[in-house]
């Protein structure tokens, strides 16, 4: 496995078989926007505005820039964990074309979201809308995949309301924009903290693996050290590179007690239901119960239950009492304590948990 915690210097696609199938929790793609500025722009004062004009960010047409999105995004789906998730953010240039490829490769979006820009920069020329968001992608690799979303957690810090699909974040400036030798602007797509700590907070959990094929200064590595993930980063540039390890070593994690996510969005051991028997919580041969005592079935050795003719899990059974194809056993069942009470089964599943 290449060398984590910091940004390797190179192409992405020459590093990409450098990382095994499977093994990473979440992506975060901030690819050439293939922005296609031909012409200088000036502000009313005559000034020059310094847009993205930088030899990465040009392709000869729409075809190699799909051609190019598609080998990064196959990558990406390999090393991808089945469970994991993937980020990509781009503009109206090039995030139709990504979000078509992404459909084309089996990734299924979960949501598209709206950074709008509190501080965007004019139209200076006046012949169209500011320009005030960008879009960012949210996918998992597959309609059935168990993606990490820390729901509570954002809500928490949402004031209690669930969390809506536009976030409001000025444009990166101030001293987080980092500055060259010159005290030039370092990166002309310099992306802020608090856009990448969101994205990380919601879609990972302390000690993931997280991915940044297209690092710049690494804003998106340096929440990730910043909120206790591993990463890894790549970068062609050698300039860059060099700005983006510096700042990496620059940034003091967390306290590891200040990392936490909601307890409700931590993922949870898987406990079979034969578990409960062989810990001695259930015995073999005694009753489950629904919660109104209307049905009973009965525990076998093996944690399958009979009901009736009827043999299996504590899922199939409740399914089968329901007359519904799935459900849910742990919250069916309950076992009647010593004190002729009912207890729930996901009771003594906790109990365990902890
Ligand atoms: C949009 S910028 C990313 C900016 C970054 N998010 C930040 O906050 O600084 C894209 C970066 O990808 C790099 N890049 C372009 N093509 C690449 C490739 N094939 N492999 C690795 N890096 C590449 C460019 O040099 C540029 O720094």
């Amino acid at each position: 496995m290449i060398a984590l915690n910091k940004i390797h210097l190179g192409d992405c696609l020459k590093n990409f078989p450098k990382i095994p199938n499977n093994s990473i929790d979440l992506v975060f793609l901030d690819p050439p926007y293939n922005l296609q500025l031909n012409k200088e722009l000036t502000r009313p004062n005559h000034s020059i505005v310094k847009g993205v004009d930088q030899e990465w960010d040009k392709f000869d047409n729409f075809y190699s820039y799909d051609q190019f999105s598609k080998e990064y995004l196959s990558e990406c789906k390999r090393v991808l964990k089945d469970d994991g998730s993937l980020w990509i953010i781009g503009s109206y240039h090039n995030i139709f074309r990504i979000g078509k490829i992404l459909q084309d490769l089996n990734f299924w979006i979960l949501n598209d979201v709206i950074w709008e820009k509190s501080n965007p920069l004019p139209n200076f020329r006046a012949t169209r809308l500011t320009n005030a968001h960008e879009t960012l992608i949210w996918c998992s690799k597959n309609p059935k995949a168990k993606y990490q979303f820390n729901y509570h957690t954002l809500k928490t810090s949402n004031e209690d309301k669930q969390e809506r699909s536009v976030w409001n974040f000025p444009i990166c400036s101030g001293k987080e924009r980092l500055k060259n030798k010159e005290n030039q602007t370092a990166h002309p797509t310099q992306k802020p903290l608090a856009l990448m700590k969101k994205v990380i907070l919601q879609s990972s959990v302390k000690g993931d693996l997280l991915l940044e094929p297209f690092a710049g200064t690494a804003s998106f590595c340096a929440a990730a050290k910043y909120l206790g993930r591993n990463f890894i980063g790549f970068e062609q540039d050698k300039n860059y590179h060099k700005l983006a390890n510096k700042r990496l070593k620059s940034i003091e994690p967390l306290k590891e007690e200040l990392i936490e996510i909601s307890d409700m969005d931590k993922p949870q051991k898987k406990i079979p239901f034969g578990t409960l028997i062989n810990s001695g919580f259930l015995e073999p041969g005694s009753n489950l119960y629904n919660k109104n005592k209307s049905c009973k079935a009965k525990i076998l050795p093996d944690g399958s239950l009979t009901f009736g003719s009827d043999r299996g899990s504590i899922h199939k059974i409740a399914a089968k009492i329901n007359n519904t194809s799935t459900f849910n056993g742990w919250d069916y069942w309950h076992y009647e304590d010593s004190k002729k009470e009912l207890i729930s089964i996901n009771e003594i599943r906790k109990k365990i948990r902890n």
